[in-house]
C-alpha cells in the first residue's frame, strides 16, 4: 500500500531536472508576455464563441454571474498552480505537483485526468473550429458534402430520431464501403494535423504564431463588445435570472470550459526564461484579461438579444446577422476560428509536456520522453497526441466532450488546491511567488455558517428540501443494458449534501491545522461546481480513472523509478 503514496521531494526533482543530458533538454525563450498571450491564447476560444450561447440559454442574463464566480475559483486554483510552478519550475503541470504533495498514484490519476483537459478537450475545439470554418465557407458560397462535416455517431442518432438536419441528411447521402458509411468532420481533422506539425517543429515558431492570434482575437472581441454595446436593450436584461439559480446552475460545464487553459501556462515551465517569477504573473494576468472580457462579453450578448433564442452554435454571429450587420459576423467568424486555432495549438502543446514529464519518471514508455535532436520538440508524445485528438473526433458528441472536459478539469483542480495544504513551508524568497498567509481558522468557521444559511436560503433547494429526495423517472444505460434508475434533481441534491459536508471537514481542518485560506477557498468553490455535474458526467468519469487505475497497476506502478 505504501508502493502508491511514494513521494517525490521537491529537491529530487530540481536536481534530476538540471542533471538532464542537453538532448532532454528543451529551449529557454518564453517571456511574461509571451506566457500571458499563451495563456490567453489557450483561455479564450470555443467556450465564449460556443457554448456560450447554451449558457446564456439555460441561464438568461444571469450567467454573468456564473462567469464572476468561476473566474474566483480559477483564480484560487491558480494562485496554487503558481505557488507550486514558482517551487517545482518543471514541465509537468499538476501532475507533478501531486507527485510531490499526495504520491505516485494521485499523480498518475491527475496526469489521467488531465488528458482530458488538453487532448479531449481538443477535440471540442476542433468541432467548434470546425463549424465556424463551413459557416464561414457557406457565406462564401462553397459547399462541403454533409457527411464530411460531423462524426459519425451524431449522424447516425440524428437519423434514427428522425430529424431533417444536416446530421441526418450526412446519413442518408453518405458513400459506402460495403456496409460502412464514410462520416467524419474533415476541417477538424484537417486543422488537427496541422496544429500536430506545427507544434512538431517547435515552440518558437508556434509562438510567434500564437501572439500574432492572440492579438487579434483580443482586437476583435473589443470590437464587438463596442459595436455590441449600441445595440444593447435594456429590456433584455429583464428577468435577469428566467430560470432562477438553478437556471445559472445548469451551465457550468459550458461556463467553465471557457476558463480552462490558464494552467497549460504551468506546462511551459522548462521552456520560460524566468519560471519562478513570470509562470505566476503569465498566469494572473492572462486570467484576469479573460474575466474582464467574458463579463463585458455575456452582458454585451444578453443584452442584444432576447437569451430564448440563443440557443446556437455560433451566436455572435448569429446575434449580428440577426441585426442586420452581417459583415460583423463575417468577422467574427473568421476571429473564432484564429481564436480556436490559437486554443488547439497551447493545448496540443501541453499535452506532450506532461507526457513528457511521465515518461521521465518511469510512468510511460520511454519513447514519451524523447526530445527531436533538431527541434527540440518532444517528438513522439506530440505525435501520438494528435493521434488521440484525432480518433475520437470520429465517433463523439460535443456536449458530452464539454463536460467531459469540464469534470475533469475540476477535478484536477480541487487536487491541486488540496496538494498546496500538503507542501512543506518554505522559506520566505522575495524572487518568488508565495501564497498570501490567511489564517482559514479565524475565517473559516464564519464563512461555513455563512455559507450553510445562504445555501439554505437562497440557494437551490431549502435545507429541508435537500433530504426529501424525488421519485426516479429515468434509466441510466450502458451500451444499451439498464444498469440503475435516478431523478437528475435527486443527483444534484446528493452532490449538495456531500458538498455541505466537505464544507464542515475543512472547516474543522482549517481550525485543527491552521490552514491558510487560499487553497481552502479554492478547493471548495471548485467543489461547488462539480455538484451541478449530472449522473453522466460522473459514471463516465469514473469508468475513465477507472482504467486509468488499471493501466497504473499493471504497467506504470511497476516502471516507475521511485520503485526501481
Ligand atoms: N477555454 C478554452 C476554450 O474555450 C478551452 O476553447
Amino acid at each position: 500500500m505504501r508502493k502508491l503514496f511514494r513521494k517525490k521531494s521537491i529537491e529530487s526533482i530540481l536536481s534530476s531536472h538540471e542533471n538532464l543530458s542537453e538532448n532532454h533538454q528543451l529551449h529557454r525563450n518564453l517571456t511574461v508576455t509571451d506566457l500571458t498571450a499563451f495563456g490567453i491564447a489557450a483561455v479564450i476560444g470555443a467556450g465564449i464563441f460556443s457554448t456560450i450561447g447554451k449558457a446564456c440559454f439555460s441561464g438568461g442574463p444571469g450567467v454573468v454571474f456564473l462567469f464572476v464566480f468561476t473566474a474566483i475559483a480559477s483564480g484560487f486554483t491558480a494562485m496554487c498552480y503558481a505557488e507550486f510552478a514558482s517551487r517545482i519550475p518543471v514541465s509537468g503541470s499538476a501532475y507533478t505537483y501531486a507527485y510531490v504533495s499526495f504520491g505516485e498514484v494521485f499523480a498518475w490519476v491527475i496526469g489521467w485526468a488531465l488528458i482530458m483537459e488538453y487532448s479531449i478537450g481538443n477535440i471540442a475545439v476542433a468541432i467548434s473550429w470546425s463549424e465556424y470554418f463551413l459557416s464561414l465557407l457557406r457565406n462564401l458560397g462553397l459547399f462541403v458534402p454533409d457527411w464530411l462535416t460531423i462524426d459519425y455517431g451524431s449522424a447516425q442518432r440524428a437519423f434514427e430520431q428522425n430529424l431533417t438536419t444536416t446530421y441526418a441528411s450526412a446519413w442518408t447521402t453518405a458513400p459506402m464501403i460495403g456496409n460502412l458509411r464514410i462520416i467524419f468532420n474533415l476541417p477538424a481533422t484537417i486543422i488537427n494535423i496541422l496544429i500536430t506539425i506545427v507544434v512538431y517543429i517547435g515552440i518558437k515558431e508556434s509562438k510567434t504564431l500564437s501572439n500574432l492570434m492572440v492579438l487579434l482575437k483580443v482586437i476583435v472581441i473589443l470590437l464587438v463588445i463596442c459595436i455590441g454595446f449600441f445595440f444593447v436593450d435594456g429590456a433584455n436584461w429583464n428577468p435577469f435570472m428566467p430560470n432562477g439559480f438553478s437556471g445559472v446552475m445548469a451551465s457550468v460545464s459550458s461556463v467553465f470550459f471557457a476558463y480552462i487553459g490558464f494552467d497549460a501556462i504551468s506546462t511551459t515551465a522548462e521552456e520560460c526564461r524566468n519560471p519562478k517569477r513570470d509562470l505566476p504573473r503569465g498566469m494572473f494576468y492572462s486570467l484576469a484579461i479573460c474575466t474582464v472580457l467574458y463579463i463585458l462579453l455575456a452582458l454585451v450578448l444578453t443584452g442584444m438579444i432576447t437569451y430564448t433564442s440563443l440557443d446556437v452554435g455560433d451566436p455572435w454571429a448569429f446575434v449580428f446577422n440577426e441585426r442586420g450587420l452581417n459583415w460583423i459576423g463575417g468577422v467574427v467568424s473568421i476571429s473564432a476560428i484564429v481564436a480556436m486555432t490559437s486554443v488547439l495549438l497551447v493545448f496540443q502543446m501541453g499535452q506532450p509536456r506532461i507526457w513528457m514529464s511521465m515518461s521521465r519518471d518511469g510512468l510511460m514508455p520511454n519513447k514519451f520522453s524523447e526530445i527531436h535532436p533538431t527541434y527540440k520538440t518532444p517528438s513522439f508524445a506530440t505525435i501520438v497526441t494528435g493521434f488521440v485528438v484525432a480518433i475520437p473526433l470520429f465517433f463523439f458528441d460535443y456536449n458530452f466532450i464539454i463536460d467531459f472536459t469540464s469534470i475533469s478539469t475540476l477535478f484536477a483542480f480541487v487536487l491541486v488546491c488540496a496538494g498546496t495544504l500538503l507542501l512543506p513551508k518554505a522559506e520566505k524568497d522575495s524572487t518568488k511567488f508565495s501564497l498570501p498567509w490567511i489564517p482559514a481558522r479565524i475565517v473559516m468557521p464564519i464563512g461555513c455558517a455563512g455559507l450553510l444559511l445562504w445555501g439554505c436560503t437562497f440557494g437551490s433547494y431549502h435545507f429541508s428540501e435537500l433530504f426529501h429526495l424525488l421519485p426516479e423517472d429515468k434509466e441510466f444505460k450502458l451500451f444499451g443494458v439498464n444498469i440503475f434508475s435516478y431523478a437528475d434533481e435527486n443527483v444534484r441534491k446528493i452532490s449538495l449534501v456531500i458538498f455541505y459536508l466537505i464544507l464542515i471537514g475543512m472547516t474543522v481542518l482549517s481550525v485543527l491545522k491552521n490552514y491558510t485560506l487560499i487553497p481552502v477557498l479554492g478547493l471548495l468553490s471548485c467543489l461547488y461546481l462539480l455538484t451541478s455535474m449530472n449522473i453522466h458526467n460522473w459514471i463516465y468519469f469514473l469508468i475513465w480513472m477507472l482504467i486509468g487505475l488499471i493501466i497504473y497497476l499493471g504497467y506504470s506502478q511497476k516502471r516507475s523509478k521511485l520503485y526501481r
